[in-house]
Parts: structure tokens; C-alpha cells; sequence
């Protein structure tokens, strides 16, 4: 399955939040970037409906809340859980709450982000880039997207028309955020340990290196005297390869996803390519040497090869430190639920990385089967799923007192 962010299927998903969040008894809003927010409030008690019946609309501000949520938009030929997983848990997770007859002393927001994945706009984290102050309104409304489309003629046409200005959350409005999601690595299956509590997330850098400049007849141009764009793209891919293995650092990742090679014909030296690029490392200066081994092998190749090339860096993110008070929490938490956890660090990228600039963050990692995410064979066992949910349960319980 595929949910690319103000498509029409991210628009019926929408929708079908919006109910589900009012039905759990949430009180909803939507900031102009589409990030969806159910609040639960104080005491348990309801706002105030308007003349329409609806809930009087509420602000976040300096309240001290805590938040919980992940995002719903995924990648082409993905899976159902990530994302998915941290935004339905969420909301059976205060469910449970009210249930248990628990009530909260601040108010509990759920939040379902905006485009976590960079699929169309190339940025990740769009919403909570955004609520943290960490993306420029005027420079979100001005992305392209792969269809051409601006972000802000997207969000317009899915219905969020307001200033990306007013997204920004105010000073001290989340005293606390937490994100269930899946682990998307296999150390939890490995170790046989049903939780995972984040302790860092790992910094991410991607962009892109495109050549041009090449081509030609792939029978009358001579091998010697090509101009050969993929042949540098495969150069770069390699190059990042090696200097992720070399370089040191903690699990350091290197991955050339995107190849758009031009013309695209059997007969036809590859005349541009434009591959994209992806690093990752919980230090952001081991991250930060791959990225210039591999643009200095792209200059070399450009060179070598008489390409021009045009090299940019969309994010180069700085990793994210968990809160030790929330890292105790759902520690505590796990224990009273009788589940055995483990600490790691996060090698995939959240929203917990820019929530992380406004409030005290942690994460709830479950197992996936052998690891896999990405891909449709994607898959939580139901148990898993259950764990989660009663730690996430648990861990807001006490980060919102009573
Ligand atoms: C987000 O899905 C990531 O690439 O970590
Ligand atoms: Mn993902
Ligand atoms: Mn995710
Ligand atoms: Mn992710």
C-alpha cells in the first residue's frame, strides 16, 4: 500500500481520524499544515460544544500537555504498520484509559502528523518540522513536490488553506511527548524482548547528486571518449557504500534509493542521472564525514567522466536525546505490564527527532517480524501490537499524573 501525503487516499485517512478521534471522545483540531490533534482534557472534562454542536475549537498553549502520536502518510509498497501503529495506538491507548477509569491532570493531545515520509516533498518530518519551529513556513509552501505541485497549492487542495506561520506550537505547550512505533530493525525479535525504549535517535542527511552533461550513441560512441551519468551515479552509490563500512562510527548507514537515469533507452549512453542520497549515525559528525566522502567521489567522477554536476543537501538533522524522566517511565511502565524491555537507539528517523526541540521525548519501540519494514511483508503480531499499546497506555498515565 501506498499514502502519500494530501493524496486522496492521506485525505480519506483523514477523515476516517477525525471520526475515529471524536468517537473516542477527543475534542479535534487540524493546524494549517493537516497535523490532526485529539485532546483529551483535564479531569476528563468535555469543552464546551459551539451553536453547530461541535466542540469549541482549543488552542494549544503553555498548558503543559502531553502528547502522544505518530504519522499515517507511507511510502510506495510499504507495509500497514509503520506510523500507523504509533497514531491507532495512541488512540486505544487513552481509550484504555478512560476505560480504566483514569483521568488526566493535563490535558493528553493525540496527534497524527502530516508527511513523516519525504515521498512527494522530499523533506521528512513536514508537520512536526514545522510544530518545532524547525522548517520555515515560506520555504515549506514553496517545495515542489514530485508531481510538480507546490506543498501549498497541495495542502490548499486537500483543505488546509490557513498561514503555515500559526503551525508553529507555542512555548511549553507539550511538557511531554511519546511516540509508539515499530522497532523496523530486528534487535527486539533477536533478543526475544517485546519492548524497546528509545534512548536517541539516530541523525539523518539526504539530498541529491545529479549529473548531466553525458550520452551519446551506444554503438558509435567509443568507450574511451564517454560521458557516462550512471556510470558516476553507480560510483556514488559505491562510494557510499564503503565510506559508511569505514567510517567508524555506531551502525553507520549509507543508501542510494533513488536512480532516475535519462534518456532511459537500451540504445543510449546514459545522458543525466539523478541519484538521490541517504546517511545516517547517532553522531552527527560521523554522519556529517560520510556525506563528504561521498560528495568528494562525486566531484572526482564528475570530473574523470566530463559531467557536470549539481550536488545539494536537502537535511543534515542533528540526533535527538531522549528524556531520562520519560525513558523511566516507560521503563516502570513495562515492568508493571510484565514485559521485559531493552534499551536502543533508533536507526530509522521519527517525529520524535524535531518533537524532541519543544518537549521531553521518548519512544516505544515493538518487534516487527525479522526486522522488516519498507516493504509489504511489513507485520506486527497482535500480541506485540497489545504490549505496546498498554505501555504507551501506562507511560501517559504517569506523564500526566494523577
Ligand atoms: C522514515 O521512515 C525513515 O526513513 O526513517
Ligand atoms: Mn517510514
Ligand atoms: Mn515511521
Ligand atoms: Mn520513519
Amino acid at each position: 500500500m501506498q499514502r502519500i501525503v494530501y493524496s486522496a487516499t492521506d485525505v480519506s485517512a483523514r477523515a476516517f481520524l477525525i471520526l475515529a478521534f471524536r468517537k473516542a471522545g477527543l475534542d479535534v483540531r487540524a493546524d494549517a499544515a493537516g497535523n490532526l490533534f485529539g485532546r483529551w482534557h483535564p479531569g476528563g472534562v468535555f469543552p464546551p460544544l459551539t451553536d453547530d454542536g461541535e466542540p469549541a475549537p482549543v488552542r494549544v498553549a503553555g498548558e503543559g500537555a502531553v502528547a502522544t502520536g505518530s504519522h499515517f502518510d507511507a511510502i510506495p509498497g510499504s507495509g500497514i504498520y509503520d506510523g500507523t501503529v504509533g497514531v491507532l495506538g495512541a488512540l486505544a491507548a487513552v481509550t484504555a484509559l478512560r476505560g480504566a477509569g483514569y483521568t488526566p491532570a493535563v490535558p493528553i493531545d493525540v496527534v497524527a502528523f502530516t508527511s513523516e515520509e519525504p515521498t512527494r516533498f522530499g523533506v521528512s518530518c513536514l508537520g512536526s518540522r514545522l510544530l518545532a519551529g524547525a522548517l520555515a513556513p515560506a520555504a515549506a509552501d514553496a517545495l515542489v513536490g514530485t508531481d510538480g505541485v507546490t506543498l501549498a497549492a497541495a495542502r490548499a487542495d486537500a483543505g488546509y488553506t490557513g498561514p503555515l506561520d500559526d503551525v508553529r506550537l507555542p512555548d511549553g505547550a507539550y511538557a511531554s511527548f511519546l511516540e509508539l512505533h515499530i522497532e523496523q530493525g530486528a534487535r527486539l525479535e533477536s533478543a526475544a524482548t517485546p519492548i524497546g525504549v528509545v534512548t536517541a535517535i539516530a541523525a539523518p542527511a539526504a539530498g541529491w547528486a545529479n549529473f548531466s552533461g553525458g550520452g551519446g550513441h551506444a554503438g558509435g560512441a567509443p568507450m574511451a571518449s564517454r560521458s557516462d551519468a550512471a556510470l558516476a551515479a553507480a560510483e556514488v552509490a559505491l562510494a557510499a557504500e564503503a565510506a559508511a563500512v569505514a567510517s567508524g562510527g555506531d551502525g553507520t548507514v549509507a543508501t542510494v534509493g533513488v536512480w532516475d537515469v535519462s534518456p532511459g533507452a537500451v540504445n543510449a549512453v546514459p545522458a543525466a542521472a539523478n541519484v538521490s542520497f541517504d546517511v545516517r549515525d547517532p553522531d552527527g559528525g560521523v554522519r556529517d564525514a560520510v556525506v563528504a566522502a561521498v560528495r568528494a567521489a562525486a566531484e572526482a567522477a564528475a570530473a574523470r567522466r566530463g559531467l557536470a554536476l549539481d550536488w545539494s543537501v536537502v537535511s543534515a538533522d542533528p540526533p535527538a536525546s531522549s528524556d531520562g524522566g520519560v525513558v523511566s517511565a516507560v521503563e516502570a511502565a513495562a515492568a508493571e505490564a510484565g514485559l521485559r524491555s531493552m534499551r536502543l537507539v533508533s536507526r530509522a528517523y521519527h517525529d520524535t527527532l524535531f518533537m524532541a526541540r519543544v518537549a521531553r521525548t521518548g519512544m516505544v519501540f515493538v518487534p516487527c517480524r525479522g526486522g522488516v519494514s519498507h516493504r509489504p511483508d511489513e507485520f506486527v503480531s497482535e500480541a506485540h501490537l497489545r504490549g505496546g499499546v498498554e505501555v504507551l497506555a501506562r507511560s501517559l498515565a504517569k506523564l500526566a499524573g494523577r
